[in-house]
């Protein structure tokens, strides 16, 4: 099926330029088989042309962050290119993956963990970073084995440590196992964690690239962004930047679960039927693209049922730290599990609205703003489905007395 942007017609992406060719696990995972697939080919000669040569492919590329907030990569990366004052610098990447409805880096770590493996090197060069933590999701364990194996495998074949891949740069990486709180996902609640204390998330400035883990210079990336630097090196910043829209270029892998007939993870330009699906088309929608998870719900879904699931998800994984989230956002879910019975009073939808805009935007992290906006979004499209339920509620109960 082809849609249209304004200027562009979309259609399924060519199978050459897919950057994960193994995201169904059909073939090898190990060295033998990523290296013919692709990965480690001229790993060397990216790396001999230095960080400005790097940053300036993934500049060109228009990467941007794939954990959620899209940031332009190449502009983050370079951050870390200023003087530290003698400090290591690390690269941490996040594979922390707990947003609900993802589960893309999952397959890339199960299925093409090389893919990773050589992303952070070639991201770690472009930092000037002495190595690699990946933090990833306790609940991981058969990726954080894959994981294991392809680094293990790295080392052998002389990609990684003292002079990694034969360019006389010196480079490790480290696996850190998380224990399953979905706020480590958040970037310095992770860097908190990885430091062996509780995952809770700092005040930002400073950001990590000034001070990160250890006190260091520190960038923090997800997954999939890191995973496809080295493609971007090897296909060059204009094949990327070629794919999707303006300011939203390249591929995305995306989730879709839910009401279908095939869960599935794809890698695809980023477009769908109603709304332009990338990080700039969905603030039309009062939405953004996130990790790009795509829930599908049909007619029959009690969306108010739905939604106070998800409020009870942030509820559970609140930090606890500032009060607009801890005590707001349980708030909020008494509410809603009253809304889902419609014992509750018509005045209170705009009560509720208001305790959600008391949360967005006064907490330390983003957890407030994820739970606040369900809330919203709730609001502000299904109201009249609240209302009904309220005075059906009622005439029961009228009844019944
Ligand atoms: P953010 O917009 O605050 O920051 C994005 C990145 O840019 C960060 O790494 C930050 O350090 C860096 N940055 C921003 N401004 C900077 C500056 N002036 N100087 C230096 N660095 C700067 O977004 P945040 O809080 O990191 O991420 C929020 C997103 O995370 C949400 O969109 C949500 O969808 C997503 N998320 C993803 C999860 C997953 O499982 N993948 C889990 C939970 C949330
Ligand atoms: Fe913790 Fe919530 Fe505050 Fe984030 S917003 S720091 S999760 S209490």
């Amino acid at each position: 099926v082809r849609r249209h942007s304004s200027t562009k017609v979309y259609g399924p992406l060519a199978d050459e330029d897919r950057i994960f060719t193994n995201l169904y696990g059909r073939h090898e995972w190990r060295l033998k088989g990523a290296m013919a697939r692709g990965d480690w080919y001229k790993t060397k000669e990216i790396l001999n042309k230095g960080v400005d040569w790097i940053l300036g492919e993934i500049k060109t590329s228009g990467l941007r962050g794939r954990g959620g907030a899209g940031f332009p990569t190449g502009m983050k990366w370079g951050f870390m290119n200023k003087p530290s004052d003698g400090r290591p610098k690390y690269l941490v990447v996040n594979a922390d993956e707990g947003e609900p409805g993802t589960c893309k880096d999952r397959e890339i770590m199960r299925h093409d963990p090389h893919k990773l493996v050589e992303g952070c090197l070639v991201a770690g060069k472009a930092m000037g970073a002495r190595a690699a933590y990946i933090y990833i999701r306790g609940e991981f364990y058969n990726e954080a084995s894959n994981m294991q194996v392809a680094i293990n495998e790295a080392y052998k074949a002389g990609f990684l440590g003292k002079n990694a891949c034969g360019s006389g740069y010196d480079f490790d990486v480290f696996m850190h196992r998380g224990a399953g709180a979905y706020i480590c996902g958040e970037e310095t609640a992770l860097i908190e964690s990885l430091e062996g204390k509780q995952g809770k998330p700092r005040l930002k400035p400073p950001f990590p690239a000034d001070v990160g883990v250890f006190g260091c210079p520190t960038t923090v990336a997800n997954v999939e962004t890191v995973a496809v630097a080295p493609t971007i090196c090897r296909r060059g910043g204009s094949w990327f930047v070629g794919m999707g829209r303006t300011r939203n270029s390249g591929t995305k892998l995306f989730n879709i679960s839910g009401h279908v007939n095939n869960p599935c993870t794809v890698e695809e330009e980023i477009v769908c039927e109603e709304a332009i699906m990338d990080f700039d088309g969905l603030v039309a929608c009062q939405t953004s693209l996130g990790t790009a998870a795509v829930i599908v719900m049909n007619k029959q879904t009690d969306i108010v049922k739905a939604i106070a699931r998800l409020i009870e998800f942030y509820k559970h994984e609140s930090c606890g730290q500032c009060t607009p989230c801890r005590e707001g956002v349980s708030w909020m879910f008494k509410i809603m599990t009253r809304f889902v019975k419609g014992d509750a009073q018509p005045e209170e939808i705009d009560a509720l609205w208001e305790v959600s805009k008391q949360i967005e935007g006064h907490t330390i992290c983003a957890l407030g703003d994820g739970a606040a906006w369900p809330v919203q979004g709730l609001i502000r499209h299904f109201r009249p489905v609240l209302e009904e339920r309220m005075a059906s509620h009622a005439a029961a109960k009228a009844v019944a007395n």
